[in-house]
């Protein structure tokens, strides 16, 4: 069953720029969906729809079967089934201290305190921050603020989670362990959709991939579908994921291997080489 749908979607900014062109997706439940595309694409302006935030200049944005309208107990309902991570952090903290805006949504949700508690401690906990709770979140650094944004999210437990470049400005470590508590999530049954510039990472996340360019969908697919679309990728001003560059070029080189987009599957894939040239 398909648990986000738009119909063409299309929204003008009311200074007349023409951000979404004819969208039309289709999010199944359980699927780990990247947005990808150069900056301006649209991929923010998507992600807005999903919980409401921004509406349809015309055409349909579909959570769980139901029509996203500007009803404000429908919104409501939406915001606590979809839980939006935005781009940029300063735009989701407000709160005093980094425990109260953790603790903003599960609060409006009607939980017990105890339930508010357990919650704020062990989402902060994921993200690192727990030795954070009293500091105010604008004088946190950039990844701080990201981390801390992100806990508010999950301490929501959504059962869609959208998140606008959540590895963004995150260290290395740090991003490693994000994506790590995404993919567990969505082993649990969570729906995630994320942007992200950072086409390395894309392939050990996401299981389907929509390319947005100039506003409209350009190209939907697996990882290695879209990955190995030179020519999409070229008009979309992507680039491949650095491991299918090398793989590519060594093909052109006369080496026979498949581009493969992730280090365990290129190591696998030149072991096959090496064995292949050992038995020679
Ligand atoms: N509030 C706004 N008012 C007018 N135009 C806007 C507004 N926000 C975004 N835009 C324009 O809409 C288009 C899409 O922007 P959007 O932020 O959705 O792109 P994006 O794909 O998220 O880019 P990035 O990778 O830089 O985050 C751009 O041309 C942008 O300049
Ligand atoms: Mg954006």
């Amino acid at each position: 069953m398909s648990i986000i749908e738009t119909r063409d979607l299309d929204y003008h900014y009311p200074d007349g720029t023409h951000a979404l062109k004819d969208v039309n997706i289709n999010i199944k439940k359980g699927e780990r969906t990247a947005f990808i595309g150069s900056n301006g694409a649209g991929k923010s302006t998507l992600f807005l729809h999903f919980n409401g935030i921004l509406r349809p200049s015309s055409g349909k944005v579909v959570i769980g079967g139901k029509p996203v309208i500007s009803q404000k107990k429908e919104l409501m309902e939406i915001r606590q089934k979809v839980g939006l991570v935005f781009q940029n952090p300063d735009d989701q903290l407000f709160s005093p201290t980094v425990e109260e805006d953790v603790a903003f949504g599960p609060m409006n949700m009607g939980l017990s305190m105890e339930e508010v508690e357990q919650r704020v401690d062990d989402s902060l906990k994921m993200v690192g921050m727990q030795d954070y709770r009293g500091k105010a979140p604008h004088h946190l650094s950039g990844g701080q603020k990201k981390r801390v944004a992100i806990a508010g999210i999950l301490a929501m437990d959504p059962e869609i989670m959208v998140l606008d470049e959540p590895t963004t400005g995150l260290d290395p470590y740090g991003a490693a362990q994000i994506l790590k508590i995404l993919y567990q999530l969505n082993q649990e049954g969570m729906t995630i959709l994320l942007t992200s510039h950072d086409v390395d990472m894309i392939p050990l996340f996401a299981n389907r991939i929509y390319v947005m360019h100039h506003g409209a969908i350009a190209g939907v697919g697996s990882p290695e579908e879209i990955f190995t679309n030179l020519e999409l990728i070229k008009e979309s001003h992507l680039r491949q994921p650095q491991v299918a560059d090398l793989l590519r070029r060594l093909q052109n080189d006369g080496v026979g291997v498949d581009v493969k987009l992730t280090v365990k599957e290129a190591r696998k894939e030149l072991l096959k080489v090496i064995k292949r040239v050992e038995l020679r």
